[in-house]
């Protein structure tokens, strides 16, 4: 099937109205210009769920679901993008049109899931069979309880090159299915014979990894001895997904109605051992580090997640990266913290060692990020010297830059400026003063310094300009209508100005979007959260009426900055005597212009 085209999800959104749509799944309540109701996405008391009408978007700022009537469906039915796309469609009796021709993504056949669930039922079936005595046996061994490994499904498959050929009859009959097993990873072509295949999994104790909705996606495999590789795990395949998956996060879900905190571990086994012992609410990365899709997919159902490491010197490098990811993804309402367990222990050994009270306690004393993050930086110079802790400020400077939020930001500032005794004002003209030497190595002028905390002080206006703008459009995208010629901005050469050119390019060839619809143009892309909680967030000192004024003065002062670099630009070719007569004339133009602002 081809895609469905971007005019028509947009007529959708144009059609449906959400908070019909939401009021129908989970009742809402007028509240000012809003409608509220307590978050169905998290467990909440009292209501942070906010549905705006005018904008055609949800927000919760409890745990920060977000997103508009497509987005809704996906997480409240958790349906896929097209069966969101679809359910709408219907509702308003509509046929979903389809591109022909152009569709390059792989297709999703859905009879994929049932083949995983039924091998997985298989191999589950294989524990009560002579040969799988010996699998029996080693779980036993390993401390699992018949009831722990029912409940997530473990299994066996035998020893055997050809258990899905006995399973499923002779592939020679059919070739289909023979294919989509393939495609799922189960069967590896044999090299030099592609017409023969035979099981990747033979010999091992067998993980089903589920999707979010339960569906068994793909297999980890554990020896049973000492073999290689320990773990032998599904490769990508249409289905599964490795960065984007966790394994138990299922299991979780439907262990706990409300997830308050997720704990995140390494292995499967941690995850199982952890459950038999009560704590039902861990789940694993799948031999691969935490990633930012992880973590984001774990906000959507918990406030705190605290990763587990290892205590040793792998496990607080580990901890950093994951930190990396989880720093941009702090805010009101979320929380990141870190246990390090005792050298060569992992949670499965440490719960089974201390029992689940001990071990409870050992998650609730982690420790907070920051804190985390100070001491691993503070060790890593002498805070004795007045060197010492300007180094510690230069270390910290790319986390603090990671950190959005602007509350978490002064936070860690004010934590920052306690342990270094730099006074948190200066802190702040150090740091951006570095940010903003980064990013422009061209210097014309005789006094560098001077020049680089000019640029870093302008540099700054310019971001709050470009932050202003988007934000006001993303939240009254008419505005934009009152904008003329913008491509100017294409020549600022950033994120920032690229996103507001294709803002105003959007809003001015669909001159009636809503926030909602706007947004959806940016779903797969990775700014997404960041785009769509600006469009939520509530401006300080809005005046009524004022928008567009706003709007305007950002739009100068972005090209004021864009003659500025094009002068900088040309200023320098002309000290190397290279302008063209072109662009003589440019650069006397815009010399006078300059000196008209000032
Ligand atoms: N892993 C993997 N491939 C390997 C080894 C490990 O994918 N060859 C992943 C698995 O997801 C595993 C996790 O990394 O669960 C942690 O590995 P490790 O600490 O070696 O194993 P444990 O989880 O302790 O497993 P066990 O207790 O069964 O030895
Ligand atoms: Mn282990």
């Amino acid at each position: 099937m081809g895609l469905i085209p971007q005019h028509f999800i947009q007529d959708l959104l144009n059609r449906v109205d959400i908070v019909d749509l939401i009021d129908s799944r989970v009742p809402l309540k007028k509240a000012g210009a809003n409608y509220k109701a307590c978050c169905p996405f998290h467990g909440e008391k009292t209501p942070s769920f906010n549905v705006s009408q005018s904008k055609q978007f949800y927000h919760c700022f409890g745990c920060g679901a977000n997103g508009n009537a497509i987005s809704f469906l996906m997480e409240y039915d958790r349906l896929e993008f097209p069966d969101a796309v679809e359910e709408l469609a219907s509702s308003l009796g509509l046929e979903v049109p389809r591109e022909v021709g152009n569709d390059n993504r792989p297709k999703i056949d859905n009879s994929l899931y049932d083949l995983m669930t039924k091998i997985a039922n298989f191999y589950q079936q294989q524990l009560r069979t002579p040969s799988g005595q010996k699998a029996v046996n080693y779980l036993k061994n390993r401390g699992l309880s018949g009831e722990i490994a029912k409940q997530f499904g473990l299994g066996f498959v035998p020893d055997a090159w050809d258990s899905l050929e006995k399973l499923f009859g002779s592939f020679a009959q059919n070739p289909k299915l023979k294919q989509q097993l393939i495609d799922c990873g189960m069967l590896i072509q044999k090299e030099g014979d592609a017409a023969r295949v035979y099981d990747r999994f033979r010999d091992r104790i067998m993980f089903p990894i589920k999707d979010k909705r339960g569906r068994v996606i793909a297999f980890g495999g554990r020896v049973m001895g000492d073999g290689e590789p320990k773990y032998l795990n599904s490769p990508e395949t249409p289905i599964f997904h490795k960065s984007n998956e966790l394994y138990g996060l299922y299991q979780a879900r439907q262990a706990n109605r409300n997830l308050a905190r997720i704990l995140i571990v390494e292995g499967y086994m941690d995850v199982v051992a952890l459950a038999q012992f009560g704590i039902t609410n861990a789940v694993a990365t799948l031999g691969t580090a935490t990633t930012a899709s992880h973590l984001q997919q774990l906000f959507r159902t918990s406030r705190e997640l605290v990763l587990c490491f290892d205590g040793d010197k792998a496990g607080r490098k580990a901890a950093l990266k994951a930190l990396e990811h989880g720093l941009p993804q702090l805010r009101e309402g979320r929380d990141i913290k870190l246990m390090f367990l005792p050298d060569g222990e992992d949670p499965d050994s440490m719960v089974r060692k201390v029992g689940k009270e001990q071990f409870t306690k050992l998650i609730e004393q982690s420790e907070p990020i920051f804190d985390f993050l100070l001491k691993h930086l503070s060790a890593q110079v002498d805070l004795k010297t007045v060197s010492g802790r300007g180094q510690l400020v230069h270390l910290a400077k790319p986390y603090l830059d990671k950190i959005t939020d602007p509350i978490y930001h002064q936070l860690f500032s004010q934590a920052l400026a306690e342990t270094s005794g730099i006074a948190p004002d200066k802190l702040d003209s150090l740091v951006s003063q570095s940010s903003a030497n980064s990013q422009s190595p061209v210097q014309t002028v005789s006094n560098p310094q001077q020049m680089a905390r000019t640029k870093a002080v302008s540099q700054k206006k310019v971001n709050k300009s470009i932050q202003l703008a988007i934000t006001l459009l993303l939240q009254e995208p008419q505005l934009g209508l009152t904008i003329d010629g913008y491509d100017w901005l294409l020549s600022l050469n950033q994120t920032g100005p690229k996103i507001l050119h294709k803002l105003l390019e959007i809003i001015h060839q669909n001159p009636n979007l809503t926030s909602g619809a706007l947004l959806e143009f940016w779903r797969q892309d990775k700014l997404y959260p960041r785009l769509a909680e600006m469009a939520m967030i509530e401006r300080e000192a809005r005046i009524k009426g004022q928008e567009a004024q706003e709007l305007n003065d950002c739009m100068a002062k972005l090209l004021t900055e864009a003659r500025n670099s094009r002068l900088d630009f040309l200023q320098q070719k002309a000290s190397n005597k290279s302008l063209t007569s072109a662009e003589k004339a440019e650069f006397q133009q815009l010399l006078l212009l300059a000196k008209g602002q000032k």
